[in-house]
This record gives structure tokens, sequence and C-alpha cells, in this order.
């Protein structure tokens, strides 16, 4: 269980949980949202100890933590898992739990159980899923039960293959129209805040500006109210390619790597444990067991 509630304030810098209502403000405020996605404990405690408005916990988990080649064999418990991992690290951030292939597209009935079921056992605050028109009714029930929907259109993972791989979206005025058309009708259904993903720039600064909700960009240019991307990019923290949009601030991969040989070749040298990682029983201990021994 999360051990914070949607007031927690911390009295040493006063820094107070996010929840789905400061996401609310900071659009009305013109303030950027900024969130990242976490799969475990460590990772959670630095993003939210680095000052993150929003840690996803994103069924990217499949790709960059799982090894899967994509998001769809990524199943509940496996989020649930990784949830609850990052819901012990996470005490200010707003937690939201990414809804994995086939957890919600069969009925709006599981959809709402599997939702609860984040808040329930994950200690998320919130949960996300794919899709527009066609998941209206599920939003609604979700949120019918008290629980926060984020939505998630354009580049939709989850619907690769009939998408036909990981392409942008929006790139014609009429798909562009009916993206405009399904951001409306998420927001309407009771969504806190979307995702735009893969989208041109143009039209997400558009559908920025006509929703009353935050858009949280991914790959959608900087006209968005946020902006998410998976850690693992960001950080250089996996050995395949990261996407064109993202940016890598770190190379974690290149620096465990060097770790690791560097490990090694001290085991294999004898340079590697040193006296100072190790423990002695002391001579009169040891004199006693040579005795003993004879
Ligand atoms: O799963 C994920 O990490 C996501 C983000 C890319 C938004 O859905």
């Amino acid at each position: 269980m999360s051990t914070t509630t949607p007031t927690a304030v911390d009295t040493v810098s006063n820094r107070k949980k996010i929840t789905t209502r400061v996401f609310q403000l900071k659009k009305e405020k013109a303030e950027r949202i900024t969130m990242l996605t976490a799969y475990d404990y460590p990772t959670a405690v630095a993003l939210d100890r680095a000052g993150i408005d929003a840690i996803l916990v994103g069924d990217s988990l499949g790709m960059v933590v799982l090894g899967y080649e994509n998001t769809l064999p990524v199943t509940m418990e496996e989020m649930l898992h990784h949830s609850k991992a990052v819901a012990r690290g996470a005490h200010f951030a707003l937690k939201i739990g990414d809804m994995p292939f086939m957890s919600y597209q069969v009925s709006a009935q599981e959809a709402v159980r599997n939702a609860g079921r984040f808040l329930q056992e994950g200690g998320m605050d919130a949960v996300k899923l794919e899709g527009g028109r066609e998941r209206l009714e599920c939003v609604r029930l979700i949120v019918a039960a008290g629980i926060p929907v984020m939505g998630h259109i354009g580049l939709t993972p989850q619907s690769i293959h009939q998408l036909g791989g990981f392409r942008a979206q929006g790139k014609t005025a009429a798909a562009a129209q009916r993206l405009l058309e399904d951001a409306q009708a998420l927001q309407e259904a009771g969504c806190f805040g979307l995702v735009l993903e893969s989208v041109p720039a143009r039209l997400a600064t558009l559908i920025s500006a006509r929703l009353d909700i935050p858009t949280i960009g991914i790959g959608a240019g900087s006209g968005c109210d946020g902006q998410v991307l998976v850690t693992h990019d960001l950080l250089g923290w996996f050995d395949r390619g990261s996407p064109r949009f993202s940016k890598q601030y770190a190379n974690l991969y290149q620096t465990m790597t060097q770790a690791v040989q560097t490990y090694i070749q001290e085991v294999q040298a004898a340079q590697f444990p040193a006296l100072e990682h190790s423990t002695e029983i002391n001579d009169e201990e040891w004199n006693e067991l040579l005795h003993r021994l004879g």
C-alpha cells in the first residue's frame, strides 16, 4: 500500500503530492508537466527525489525490461508486480499504471476490474489506456468507479499490427481530424489527461489548445502541456536503439558494461576484494582455532 495520501506534504522541502487536480492547475497556469516511466523501486526513488511530476509504469516494461519484441505479451500480473515496486519508491509523483493489451479491450466490465487492481493491489493513483472513440464506454465506466484515466492516442503500440508498425499518425487532414475528434471525445468521457504519441507537432499544438485537460507529448513536438519519455531511452540504458524523437541524456548501458568489465578484470587479477572489503577474525580466536585443529 502507498504510504502517502493525496495531501501528503514533505515538511522539509514543503513539496506536495501531485494529484490529477495539480495536473489540471498546471495546464491552467501554463506550467509544463514532466513525466517519465519507471518499473522498479530504485528508479522510482530517483525520479521522485529529482522532482518529476508523474511516473508512468508503462507497458514499455515489456520491451526495455522484460526483453519482449513489443508490448503485446505484457500481462496484468507483470504490470502489477512492477507497479508495486514503483509505488514503494515514489511518494510525491502521480503514479499511473498502464493497462496492458487485453486487460480492457474485451469488455468494459473487465476493464473496470483490472483498472481497480492497479489502485487496490499496485498502489497506483491512476491508469492509462490506449485508443480513441472505441474506448469511450470503457473510460466512462472506469471514471465512474472513481479511478482517474489518462487517454493515449496517435501511435498506440498495442495496435502496431493494425497500424502497420511503429509509424507516426495523423499525417493526412482526415487522419488529423479524426485524432482531434478522438481527443475531444476522450475528454468528454472523463479523461484527466491525454498522451499524444508520434503525431505532427502542429496537430499536437492544436489539440492541446482545443482541450481543457493537459496533453502529454512523446514525439509530438513542444506544443503539448507536458512531455513523457521512456526512462531507459533518456538514460541510454538499453542495448537496442531508441526512437528518433527521444533524447539520450546519459549512457548508462556503456557505464554498466565498463563497470562490469572492470569487476571481471579485478576478480581475475585477484585485486578485488581488497583488505578494506574483507572482515577478519582476531589473532587470539585464530590461534585458538589452529590449536583446536591440532
Ligand atoms: O508504455 C509506455 O512507456 C508509454 C509511453 C511511451 C507513453 O505508453
